[in-house]
């Protein structure tokens, strides 16, 4: 195994709480090191600009992943767990192109601007939903904005999306938080491994009911443009689709939430950026943005290699993990000056937490509206906000960066 430098530390809560003084060392270091606790050892890139030619470079890398997740577990429960491979290797996260060119393309109509704007109403009632139910009838009081807020709207704007009623939401997000215990950790269990399988037979059994129902009743859901879809004479497979609709509800459910939470940290730890979004709103798809930028939440994505090959001078083996952190690139101060300031108005802003080249995020624009929204409710609606604990407790999930909780205390607009 190669050998770590010396910068190198576990990855353990109190680097999950603060990865940041770790970024910085290593975006000093070498542009590519061994870290032997990622998948039990990976090739680790952190510079913006290498991050931008690791994943554009397709002759080298393969996003064809989900054999090693169960490979990383003892030989005696490959069997037992192989399911979860074969579930995964179908979401287009983990399909290399040409399948993936052909798989993208029938499910962009779903995420077109049209379609994403066409949900915002439906967005906005949630939100104020939530926030009615979060907040009383008191003129001031305290919520968490995780618990009452943060974490329900996402999955409940991908199941209204997707054409899934209300009351199937608490269920669905304990699959959610299933599938994200395994996929979230770079060293999960066997036990999580377990919990994620019985997820995804049971969601796929959900969208497989789901489809037949939209097939005999289409709507204006994302099931019913999906089941349209048609790219020179290609069109989805049943299994393609259910598997696309696990995958959107997973992929869209612990991010968007993380990332309404994130930004309110972001937003208090900041008071004068608070005080400049209050005084121009206007500014809050920029300072969403710089909330993605700063407390990024998905830290890293990776690849394997598809070959021996050089990087950036650096052997690696077909095979090798080659983890980018995102978390690292967006405080790359070659790309971003001061980048510990957290300022709302930055511009550019070329953060890289929906990822890069050919699977950039593809519902970074509902994220994107549902955040937006999400701040224009709360701005409007709540006057004073403060944090209640100073210490703020994050998950212990690296790859998935958010908060347990975030007590805040408000008075209400009159
Ligand atoms: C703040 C919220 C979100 C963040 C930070 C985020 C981040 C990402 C990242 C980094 C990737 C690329 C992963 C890689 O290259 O390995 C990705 C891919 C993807 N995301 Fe998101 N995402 C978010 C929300 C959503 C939502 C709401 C949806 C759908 C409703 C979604 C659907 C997808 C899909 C389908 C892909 C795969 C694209 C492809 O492989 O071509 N994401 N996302």
């Amino acid at each position: 195994m190669p050998e770590s430098p010396p910068f190198v530390a576990p990855i353990d809560r109190d680097f999950i709480a603060d990865p940041y003084p770790h970024y910085r060392r290593w975006l000093q270091g070498p542009r590519v090191f061994w870290h032997p606790e990622f998948f039990g050892g990976s090739w680790v890139v952190t510079r913006h600009a290498d991050i931008k030619a690791l994943l554009r470079d397709l002759e080298n890398i393969s996003t064809e992943k989900t054999g090693s997740l169960v490979d990383q577990f003892p030989p005696q429960y490959h069997d037992e767990l192989r399911d979860v491979d074969h579930y995964l290797a179908r979401w287009l996260a983990f399909i290399d192109p040409p399948k993936h060119v052909v798989l993208r393309n029938l499910l962009k109509p779903g995420f077109t601007p049209k379609v994403v704007s066409s949900f915002r109403p439906r967005v906005e009632a949630i939100t104020h939903q939530l926030l009615d139910q979060a907040l009383g009838s008191g003129s001031e009081g305290e919520m968490d904005l995780v618990r009452d807020f943060a974490y329900q709207l996402p999955v409940r704007v991908v199941s209204a999306m997707l054409g899934v009623p209300d009351e199937d939401h608490p269920r669905f997000m304990q699959l959610m938080d299933d599938l994200a215990m395994f996929l979230g950790n770079a060293n999960p269990t066997v036990e999580a491994a377990r919990a994620a399988k019985q997820a995804l037979y049971e969601l796929t059994d959900y969208f497989r009911g789901l489809a037949a129902h939209r097939r005999a009743n289409p709507g204006q859901d994302l099931i019913s443009i999906l089941l349209a879809a048609e790219d020179d004479g290609q069109v989805l497979s049943e299994e393609e689709l259910y598997a696309q609709c696990v995958f959107f509800l997973f992929a869209g459910h612990e991010t968007t939430s993380n990332l309404i939470a994130n930004a309110m940290l972001c937003l208090l730890r900041f008071p004068e950026e608070m005080a400049r979004l209050r005084s121009d709103p206007g500014l809050i798809p920029s300072m969403v943005e710089e909330a993605l930028r700063y407390e990024g939440p998905m830290q890293y994505t990776f690849r394997l290699a598809r070959r021996d090959f050089q990087l950036f001078g650096q052997p690696v083996k077909q095979g090798d993990v080659l983890v980018v952190v995102f978390g690292a690139g967006n405080r790359d101060p070659a790309v971003f000056p001061d980048p510990d300031r957290f300022d709302i108005a930055r511009q550019p802003n070329p953060h890289l937490t929906f990822g890069y080249g050919l699977q950039h995020c593809l519902g970074a624009g509902v994220a994107r509206m549902e955040a937006q929204v999400a701040y224009q409710a709360l701005l409007e609606r709540l006057d004073r906000i403060e944090l209640v604990e100073a210490e703020p407790q994050w998950h212990d999930v690296y790859r998935f960066r958010g908060l347990r909780r975030l007590p805040i205390r408000y008075v209400r607009r009159q």
